[in-house]
């Protein structure tokens, strides 16, 4: 017995040394330990052996079961190192390879525009407000002195979508809204917009544009206020070496009613294709608000006076990028619109 106990001792450490991974070695343990394995099969059999030999033989088998389980965990640990260490090799992440690139949109040039105009009215202490595309021809035209039947009203062919309602044809509606609402206080207001007319879409012309008007009223209210704040735009926006140039024009609602002009960012004055040899560009339209739009939103004209200016992110847009037409604003196409990346961060 002792010979085949010898045997089996080493036949199981060939085993153990041999098992590659765990679970060829859990194969060994059940084979060699288990309840139906040979060494329990020995110890079962000890009831035959005579009495006087059974402490002596059961010890041995003892010896042989724990040398055999102290191996096996042995190995054990071995394999189970290894097999975490083979894991963690195959499982290393590259962190140098490169990223795919992920594609990044930006800001539609006319957003930026508009965006860059209010950042600079507002830290001018102005306000941003808004109102309705669908609007009534009160605040679109009568409210901005232009009664029905008013033959200034063909200057902007509009929608009309019933006798009163229309899609608004510019901003100033919300400069009458917004005087209605403050009810005499002074206002300080930029409004950025969707505009529509009845226009035939070319080049030049689209039938949607956007707009942004400005409106101050306050206590002493000048015109020399109005060109100072043209003049900062026109910088801002253009580089500080430009001029600018009022000259006189008409609107309803204003009186009295300038264009303004900016200098030739191109060719500084002296004349080239972008300013058609004028040395000068046309921006937008401004001058004092009329008393009548002060007193009908319930303003006293003797005591507040305001300006009001309008321009189309579109022209400056246009002007400042090289954009030579103005659909290219709406086609969506990512070639046109993607060039327009910001840089800053
Ligand atoms: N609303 C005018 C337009 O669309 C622009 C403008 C606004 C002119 C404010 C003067 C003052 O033509």
């Amino acid at each position: 017995m002792e010979a085949q106990l010898h045997v089996l001792k080493t036949e199981a450490l060939e085993k153990i040394a041999a098992s590659e991974n765990v679970k060829e070695l859990n194969g060994v343990r059940v084979a060699y330990l288990g309840k139906k394995g040979p060494i329990t099969d020995l110890l079962k059999g000890m009831g035959k052996l005579p009495a006087e030999e059974r402490p002596k033989m059961g010890a041995l088998v003892n010896v042989v079961r724990e040398e055999v389980t102290a191996s096996l965990e042995e190995r054990m640990a071995l394999l189970e190192e290894q097999a975490i260490n083979e894991k963690l090799q195959s499982e290393t992440i590259d962190v140098t390879l490169p990223g795919r690139p992920v594609q990044t949109g930006n800001a539609h040039p006319l957003t930026r525009v508009v965006e860059e105009i209010e950042d600079l009215f507002i830290s001018m202490g102005y306000e941003i407000a808004e109102g309705p595309e669908v609007e009534k021809d009160y605040y679109n035209f009568e409210a901005l002195n232009l009664p029905k039947g008013h033959p200034a009203r063909d200057m902007q062919d509009s929608f009309y979508i019933t006798e009163d309602i229309l899609l608004r044809t510019h901003t100033s509606p919300v400069q009458a809204r917004t005087m209605e609402a403050k009810g005499g206080e002074p206002i300080k207001i930029i409004c950025p917009g969707k505009v529509y007319r009845r226009d035939n879409d070319d080049a030049t012309h689209s039938h949607q544009f956007t707009q942004i008007e400005g409106l101050v009223i306050g206590e002493d209210i000048r015109m020399s206020d109005l060109k100072g704040t043209l003049s900062v735009f026109a910088k801002k926006m253009f580089g500080d070496e430009r001029e600018i140039r009022l000259r006189p024009s008409f609107f309803p609602f204003t009186e009295p009613s300038v264009e303004m002009d900016i200098s030739c960012f191109k060719c500084g004055g002296s004349g080239c294709n972008v300013c058609k040899k004028t040395g000068w560009l046309e921006i937008l339209g401004a001058g004092m608000v009329h008393p009548n739009v002060l007193e009908m939103a319930g303003y006293d004209s003797k005591r507040l006076t305001g300006f009001a200016f309008g321009m189309g992110p579109e022209r400056i847009a246009m002007l400042k990028y090289g954009v030579e037409d103005i659909r290219h604003f709406y086609t969506n196409d990512v070639r046109f619109l993607s060039q327009f990346q910001r840089t800053e961060v």
